[in-house]
């Protein structure tokens, strides 16, 4: 397994629509490993194949560390999904801070439906559906906008981008230290 360098926020394949997997091979299967790898050496609790520079529909997940303190929280441990889809939002609405492992160094509030019902395809690429809520379900939120080109910051209001754009910079010049392998588009 090798620790994968990540693509910082202002790359262009984190803001395009990435592909459908149709096939199962023995090089998904270690772009997955790498992918766990690469996570979890920079304390993520998920990771998108944009984020990595691969423009697929593919994230990978492991939400526990979120939800260590609290027994009320589904532990779910590592989890894989291929083409994932939202089918249906839930009504209540919550706001927690959110991170990105693209946007070293800064955490915003976001807010997104509680509770949704999802299908993908898990690492085997058997159909698989689930209802997930709480820090499970926002980690899915965030991983599948990366698949559709969408980053956390673009929810923010206008004010506070603009109050952003300084720290985002630094990002890019390499100024804020990421504490994992980076590869910043300058
Ligand atoms: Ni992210």
């Amino acid at each position: 397994m090798s620790i994968l360098p990540i693509v910082t926020y202002n790359d262009e394949v984190l803001r395009k629509k990435a592909s459908p997997i149709t096939e199962n091979s023995d090089a998904l299967q270690k772009l997955i490993d790498d992918m766990f790898e690469t996570m979890y050496n920079g304390s993520g609790v998920g990771l998108a194949a944009p984020q990595i520079g691969e423009s697929l529909q593919l994230f990978v997940t492991d939400a526990d560390p979120m939800t260590e303190d609290d027994d009320d929280e589904p532990k779910y441990g590592k989890l894989v999904f291929i083409n994932p889809k939202i089918i249906e939002n839930g009504d209540e609405k919550v706001t927690y801070d959110e991170g990105c492992l693209s946007i070293p160094g800064i955490r915003e509030s976001v807010t997104r439906p509680d509770e949704i019902k999802v299908s993908y395809l898990d690492r085997e690429l058997k159909e698989q559906t689930a209802t997930f809520s709480g820090w499970m379900s926002r980690v899915f939120q965030h991983e599948l906008d990366h698949l559709n080109g969408v980053l956390f910051i673009d929810y923010l209001g206008s004010f506070k981008k603009r109050l952003l754009k300084t720290k985002l910079n630094s990002v890019v010049t390499g100024e804020i230290e990421a504490g994992y392998p980076v590869r910043p588009k300058n």
